[in-house]
């Protein structure tokens, strides 16, 4: 099998090559990444030299690059995206321009090239917030930012490919994911990277936030096993059935570093910000897949890996990462 992976060098996408590379010795992967801000080679570099990896550094939105990367493909997993929310409401363009038009680029060439299988990698925050209970498959989406109004944009425009052309995709909407390698503006990694620097963390509005957790190589394995095993035309939430409200988050982390509620810095809310998220996975676990990693234990997992790996987050923070990868589109251009 050759598989086309769409922003493979960012966080779940990276693990996710990790993980094909390691299950399925015969297959092919080429990560297909423009290195945004957010892309990051070091994820990758215990994969880079096995013979049946490739790396292509190119944007989803460039058609000819697509094209050529495009041939030969077996199937398509498509991570790349903007994903940041409060960058995305600092400034929406990107959003609609990757996640939105980049969808629709890799779609056309899935479509003339006749490719097998799509997978577009969405998120439970098209959706939007739910008060009690758990969103279906079959809700209406209701997205509240420019971040999940962009991937909800991707996601109709997925269904719509496979109703009028018959492309066989399949849509995944993951929760949270959490664990090695994720870039420090989300909040896990944010909290533990600032707390080992002796910063304080900011926690939005009261803190009564609810997300639902996912160890990252769970939701890896999940959606290994909608490629495999998934119907086409359908699409599966992908979630860790951990819900933790955000200051439930924010103790934990400050207990395992050994810090006090004093390293809380309460800021203003987020803009539109969702209260809580929820979703039903019967349909994934129907395939036979549920999560391996209880809270607890990937929770210490990731705290344990921020501070083991010191090397990958502390250039990122110092701003050292972002002024290479610049010097790099400075040289191309
Ligand atoms: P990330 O920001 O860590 O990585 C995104 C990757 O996409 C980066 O490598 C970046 O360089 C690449 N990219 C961005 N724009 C591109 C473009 N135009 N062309 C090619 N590559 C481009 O994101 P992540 O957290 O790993 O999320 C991956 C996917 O999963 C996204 O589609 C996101 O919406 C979705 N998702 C994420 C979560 C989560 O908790 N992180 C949960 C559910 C769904
Ligand atoms: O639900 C899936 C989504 O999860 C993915 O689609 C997104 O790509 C991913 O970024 C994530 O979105 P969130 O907005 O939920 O993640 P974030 O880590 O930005 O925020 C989690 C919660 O923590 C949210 O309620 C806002 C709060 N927060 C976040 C940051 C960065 C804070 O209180 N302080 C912070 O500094």
């Amino acid at each position: 099998m050759k598989l086309l992976v769409t922003g493979g060098a960012g966080f779940i996408g990276s693990n996710f090559v990790r993980l094909i590379l390691n299950k399925y010795p015969d297959y092919e992967v080429i990560n297909l990444d423009a290195l945004t801000y957010a892309g990051n080679l070091d994820n990758l570099k215990d994969v880079e030299k096995n013979e049946n990896y490739r790396f292509v550094h190119g944007d989803i939105r460039d058609e000819d690059v697509v094209d050529k990367v495009m041939k030969g493909v077996d199937a398509v997993v498509n991570f790349a995206a903007e994903s940041h929310v409060d960058r995305s409401i600092g400034g929406p363009a990107d959003f609609i321009q990757t996640d939105v038009y980049g969808t629709f680029v890799l779609l056309e060439a899935a479509r003339q090239h006749g490719v097998g299988r799509y997978l577009q990698i969405s998120t439970d925050e098209v959706y939007g917030s739910i008060k009690e209970g758990s969103f279906v498959e079959t809700d209406r989406l209701e997205p509240s930012s420019p971040y999940s109004a962009s991937k909800a944009g991707g996601d109709m425009q997925v269904m719509a490919y496979h109703t009028t052309y018959g492309l066989p995709t399949i849509i995944t909407r993951s929760s949270n994911n959490f664990g090695p390698y994720q870039y420090p503006e989300k909040i896990i990694p944010l909290f533990i990277t600032n707390l080992v620097e002796g910063k304080k963390v900011p926690l939005y509005g009261d803190g009564l936030n609810v997300r639902d957790w996912v160890y990252v190589t769970d939701n890896c394995e999940g959606l290994d096993a909608v490629l495999h095993k998934g119907e086409v035309g359908e699409i599966y939430n992908i979630g860790g059935g951990n819900e933790r409200s955000n200051i439930f988050i924010t103790n934990k982390i400050l207990e395992m570093l050994g810090k006090g509620e004093d390293m809380i810095e309460p800021v203003a809310d987020r803009l539109g910000h969702d209260f809580r998220y929820s979703i039903d996975c019967s349909k994934a676990n129907a395939l036979g897949w549920t999560p391996a990693h209880n809270f607890e234990d990937a929770i210490k997992e990731t705290v344990d890996w921020y501070l083991n790996n010191e090397w990958w987050w502390k250039k990122i923070k110092s701003g050292e990462f972002e002024a290479y990868y610049k010097s790099q589109y400075d040289k191309k251009a």
